[in-house]
């Protein structure tokens, strides 16, 4: 009798901890995937009209155009990485010129409607998000170009100094080529050599190692490990470090709702 007592109490005790590891587990997973840094936003996954970014603000790097413009803001993070990749590029003698960062819903609607009505919705469809749908909208992306290719966005950008070392360096700042060659089959779009997003640096050098594209990131939750040991290599950017509030911009300072669409120029259809 005793005997059969220990046992069901054991038996107990080994589903009771096995629920316990079941629960960790899945907290863990459920973390991970949270991170907002691995936001996916593409054809099939949109955010709302009313997402915006609550910290906004303009980074520190060179850009084409002048002013306070809606287009040059970016998620704070991500703007404080963004600095640190220019700032290391200029180090070599590579000078990055940043685009075009966070839109508006309303914005990426103007932009896309003024492709359709233009290209026609095929080509648009492999150019442009429509809005709600657009990296841009999250503050995470950023469009850069260089001098060499006259500040547009054109394919030619990656046959130049800059364009190949932004492919080969980027991941070091946790930035990834978004919408890479021979993945359009998988993006939806068409290979755009200076659309960078911002995701952390572990995933982004594990999807640069696996050539992987973000659609692609689910197998980096079952190696996340590995993939610290990896991200490690050859990168002194720390994720510990923040950014400082005198880098903060003003929220509400004037942001023209002005269409002046550097992809929409400069795009051979
Ligand atoms: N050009 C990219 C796909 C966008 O419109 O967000
Ligand atoms: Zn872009």
């Amino acid at each position: 009798m005793r005997k059969k007592v220990l046992i069901i109490l054991m038996a107990m005790i080994i589903c009771l901890l096995n629920s316990f590891l079941t629960a960790a587990q899945v907290n863990t997973q459920v973390y991970s995937k949270n991170n907002p840094f691995y936001i996916l936003v593409n054809k099939q996954n949109g955010v709302g009209k009313a997402y915006k970014p609550s910290d906004l603000v303009i980074p520190n790097v060179k850009f084409m155009e002048v002013g306070l413009l809606e287009k040059k803001h970016m998620q704070s993070t991500a703007a404080y990485y963004l600095k640190i990749m220019f700032n290391q590029a200029s180090k070599q003698n590579i000078h990055l010129i940043a685009i075009s960062g966070y839109r508006s819903y309303s914005r990426q609607n103007t932009i896309y409607n003024n492709y359709i009505s233009k290209y026609g919705e095929a080509y648009t469809e492999k150019v442009s998000a429509k809005s709600g749908h657009s990296e841009h909208q999250t503050g995470l992306a950023m469009d850069i170009s260089a001098k060499s290719v006259r500040y547009h966005l054109t394919q030619d950008f990656a046959n130049t100094k800059e364009g190949k070392w932004l492919a080969e360096n980027a991941h070091h700042y946790g930035f990834i080529i978004r919408y890479p060659k021979g993945k359009e089959h998988i993006t939806g779009y068409m290979y755009e050599p200076w659309h960078v997003r911002y995701i952390g640096k572990e995933l982004a050098a594990y999807l640069y190692i696996n050539g992987l594209v973000l659609e692609e990131m689910d197998s980096f939750f079952e190696k996340q490990d590995d993939t610290k040991l990896l991200a490690d290599e050859g990168t002194s950017v720390s994720n510990e470090v923040i950014p400082s509030k005198s880098e903060k911009m003003d929220k509400q300072i004037g942001v023209p709702e002005i269409l002046q669409e550097e992809v929409f120029i400069n795009i051979q259809p």
